[in-house]
């Protein structure tokens, strides 16, 4: 979809003289359709944040590989000989060419660069480039993939393409002491959708953080878990500033179980699950861009990938426990039917709320008081616009 004609008159600079909106005010449209915004958010928070990009699963073996894409950027992930998971931009040192094409494959030994053929080993060392012997201040030990730092958590990899940093610990750490209690790393892949949703990433992520809309938006969802239940994880300040993390909890309203179409559910439970866990659903973002939801009996993720101002790829995958995947007649339709339900009721609501924010009438609005995870969110992200910060490390090798 088009920016609206008159989209110049969001036209004010960026990078210093954004104002942060009043904090009973949402912010006006601007940041919803500007591509210089976009443009510096991929900078300032995609490509300098921890990332969930996939699973330890994807990534069983040697020489198994996958590709991500993340704004401008296309990540290649391999598993080393060593056992560790390596990544690099993809992109050839020769030309910077892409190198890998394909969104994943099994047992690589190398990556050949499809141009001039320009070779890679899986750890990223450059082991063929024709015609370059004896060519003037050339080492191929200087021409290897750049790399980028990974880690991992719960059976999922984590990227940054920031050189150096905070720590995936350091960064996301006191979300992670929450739920270390369950065995997330054993969990399973049962189902994923992906959705084109045709409305900015923060849309989706303001739209994840409130259940305001629960009630006239999904009559099945506030049936099971009533928008007023639960509580909001304070956690979100913290030492005077912002967590990379956000959430809390609904509640079960009567003796619901999960979020199936039925509410109940016969999976078994992943174990750790207290009495009191089992009457909820934890539901975080983990800034930027991951949705983390977990119930009694599976794990939801939604990733969102930001591919304009007014264009979002969803990846929405669902998690269960081996056991359950094992069972005769395991069925997950049950919970991912009623999410892909729930989700395209969202996406239908973050589109028209797309449209009406590129309005030359649109200057802002109300947060409820339904909404102080939505105003914490814009109110961070307004700040991190006028916040300095280093420009992008040059020392990408080791
Ligand atoms: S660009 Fe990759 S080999 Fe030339
Ligand atoms: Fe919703």
């Amino acid at each position: 979809m088009a920016p609206p004609a008159d989209a110049g008159r969001f036209s004010r600079p960026l990078g210093g003289s954004v104002p942060p909106s009043a904090p009973h005010r949402t912010p006006d449209g601007q940041i919803y359709w500007d591509p210089e915004v976009l443009r510096s958010e991929l900078d300032q928070f995609f490509y300098r944040n921890w990332l969930c990009v996939g699973r330890e699963e994807d990534l069983a073996e040697t020489g198994d590989y996958v590709t991500r894409t993340v704004g401008r950027e296309s990540v290649l992930l391999v598993r080393d000989p060593t056992g560790a998971i390596r990544g690099f931009y993809n992109l050839c040192r020769h030309r910077g060419t892409r190198v890998v094409l394909e969104d994943g494959g099994k047992g690589a030994r190398s990556f050949i660069c499809p141009y001039h053929a320009w070779s890679y080993d899986v750890t990223g060392r450059l082991i063929g480039a024709p015609h370059m012997r004896g060519q003037e201040d050339f080492d191929r030990k200087e021409y290897g993939l750049h790399p980028i730092r990974v880690d991992t958590w719960g059976g999922f990899v984590w990227v940054n393409l920031e050189p150096a940093g905070p720590s995936l610990k350091e960064s996301l750490g006191p979300f992670f002491t929450r739920f270390d209690r369950f065995p997330l790393a054993g969990l399973r892949l049962g189902g994923r959708n992906v959705y084109e949703v045709e409305a900015n990433w923060k849309i989706i992520v303001e739209n994840f953080s409130e259940c305001y809309h629960c009630a006239p938006v999904h009559p099945s969802l506030n049936r099971l878990t009533p928008y007023l239940s639960g509580d909001n994880d304070a956690s979100f300040r913290q030492n005077g500033g912002r967590s990379l993390f956000s959430g809390g909890f609904m509640e079960f309203a009567q003796d619901f179980q999960s979020m199936t179409r039925s509410g109940y559910t016969t999976r078994p439970l992943l174990s750790g699950m207290t009495p009191e866990d089992r009457k909820r659903v934890y539901y975080y973002v983990l800034f930027p861009n991951t949705f983390f939801s977990l119930h009694p009996d599976y794990l939801m993720i939604h990733h969102g990938w930001p591919v304009s101002p007014s264009h979002t790829r969803v990846e929405n995958e669902f998690y269960f426990t081996p056991e359950a995947i094992a069972a005769p007649g395991f069925d997950p339709s049950d919970a991912i039917g009623l999410w892909d339900e729930i989700n395209r009721q969202d996406w239908a609501v973050c589109e028209l709320a797309q449209q009406g924010m590129g309005s030359r009438a649109w200057s802002g609005g109300r947060y409820s008081d339904q909404e102080e995870l939505v105003r914490d969110f814009d109110e961070f992200v307004l700040s991190e616009y006028t916040r300095s910060r280093p420009a992008p490390g040059t020392s990408l090798d080791p």
